[in-house]
């Protein structure tokens, strides 16, 4: 590994967003949200670019957005839950910083998004297709340097997980 960033992937609700702003203030990094950076060159919300434009679009913005931001240093950078999905992105990440995955058990993670319902892949009824993605996925976050269950831990504490990882 030849640089400092540290790349969070995860199952969407496994603290990704919030644990990635505690790591960056700690380490005085610039904090990169690969799902606001995505709205904000958008002008719209993650939900309404897949309902106008679709899931495929969303990917391929997804991994450009992910390339682009992986050539910085020092930078924290949480992604979506699907940004592992496409060809080519593991790798890249692994090649440009400290990969972390986030877990979390189902029952957690379906409390955690009852909170939030931005999350078009589970418009409906979300225990089914929470159910259904973490079965599809089980393999996915497996590449990761390291893996940190967040199962009843708060964001300081893996957050401080995460920091002794980085430390070796
Ligand atoms: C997705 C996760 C979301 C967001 C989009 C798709 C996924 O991000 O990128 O709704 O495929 O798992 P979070 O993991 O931050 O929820």
């Amino acid at each position: 590994m030849t640089s400092n960033n540290i790349i969070l992937v995860g199952m969407m609700a496994t603290g990704k967003s919030t644990v990635g702003a505690i790591l960056a203030e700690e380490l005085g990094y610039e904090l990169v949200d690969l799902d606001h950076v995505i709205a904000e060159s958008e002008d719209r919300s993650i939900p309404e670019i897949f309902a106008e434009e679709g899931e495929g679009y969303f990917r391929r913005l997804e991994s450009e957005t992910l390339e682009r931001m992986l050539q910085g240093e020092k930078r924290v950078i949480s992604t979506g839950g699907g940004a592992v999905l496409a060809a080519g992105n593991a790798e890249l990440m692994l090649a440009n910083g400290l990969v972390v995955a986030l877990t979390a058990d189902e029952e957690e993670i379906l409390a955690r998004v009852s909170e939030n319902l931005d999350r078009p892949l589970l418009a409906g009824n979300a225990k089914e297709r929470i159910a259904r993605i973490m079965e599809e996925r089980r393999d996915a976050y497996r590449f990761a340097h390291c893996t940190v269950d967040t199962t009843g831990l708060t964001a300081v504490e893996v957050s401080q997980h995460i920091l002794m990882h980085q430390r070796g």
